[in-house]
């Protein structure tokens, strides 16, 4: 159960590997989470990840085999899930792939692939995962979007359009969820550092998993809809969003 202060003791995470719910779950374990389900593609960061949770102090830690894409088998994993562990106080929806824009506009299949990735099958998840919840009567749903959804950009459009989509699913699963016990905490982060960008020039206003963590456990604890990360891009975005289309375009990449 989410304790008094709004603290989860089970957490759910699609996508186990990633490293921003990693930092979120190193987060969450000190603060008495006692059980860690990662459930994403079998592998030996999967495990690692694993490893990590249970170091840090977690009682139950399991790796479950999930990918996103297949659509026909993913309710059934969550339901399993829901099944085996009984009541997950927080469930966190980390998975998501960047992929090049210049590639993915040159194979069209694997840009329905990255589309099915980052948003037809974290929909077809987050369903499944809402339905076990509303049973539950409690409870919060983490679906990490993106800056890049809030509006389009020339240089990577394939991936900002998952997240536009992913974040309008995850905001109207939200309102749809309303008296139900159970929310939706939509996470907007900008640059990340780290495995997703690697190589690439960090873009202003930068920020870490550790960071990002620190913005969506704040966000658990206070009940909030949406949270950026770092929060400055909550303003810089309400702004970014108003420039003429003309201006936009020419936005590096
Ligand atoms: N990094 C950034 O700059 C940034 C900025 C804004 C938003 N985000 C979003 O934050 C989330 C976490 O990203 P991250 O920075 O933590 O990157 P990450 O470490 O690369 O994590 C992404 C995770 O998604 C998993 N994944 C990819 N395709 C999958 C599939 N078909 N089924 C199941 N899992 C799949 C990957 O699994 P494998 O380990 O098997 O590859 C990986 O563990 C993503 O949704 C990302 O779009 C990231």
């Amino acid at each position: 159960m989410i304790d008094a202060t709004g603290r989860p003791q089970s957490v759910l995470v699609l996508g186990g590997a990633s490293e921003i719910a990693q930092a979120i779950v190193a987060g969450l374990v000190p603060g008495r989470c006692r059980t860690v389900i990662l459930a994403g593609r079998p592998s030996e960061r999967l495990d690692a990840a694993a490893d990590s949770a249970r170091a840090a102090g977690a009682d139950v830690v399991e790796t479950v085999a999930f990918d996103t894409t297949d659509l026909a088998g993913t309710p059934a994993v969550i339901n399993d899930i829901f099944a085996r562990f009984g009541d997950v106080d927080l469930v966190v929806a980390a998975a998501g792939a960047l992929g090049g824009q210049a590639e993915l506009e040159a194979d069209p299949q694997a840009a329905g692939e990255l589309i099915t990735t980052n948003f037809t099958g974290l929909a077809v998840s987050l369903l499944a995962t809402a339905t076990c919840m509303r049973a539950q009567g409690y409870g919060r749903i983490v679906v990490i979007s993106s800056v890049a959804g809030d509006r389009a950009r020339k240089a990577n459009y394939i991936y900002g359009s998952t997240k536009s989509g992913l974040d309008a699913f995850a905001q109207g699963l939200g309102d749809s969820l309303v008296g139900s016990g159970v929310a939706v905490t939509i996470v907007r982060p900008g640059f990340v550092v780290g495995r997703m960008t690697e190589g690439m020039d960090p873009a202003p206003f930068s920020t870490t998993p550790e960071a990002v963590a620190v913005a969506v456990i704040k966000g658990i604890g206070s009940g909030a809809h949406v949270v950026y990360a770092p929060p400055i891009l909550r303003w810089v975005f309400a702004v970014m969003k108003l420039l003429p289309r003309a201006v936009w375009r020419r936005m590096p990449g």
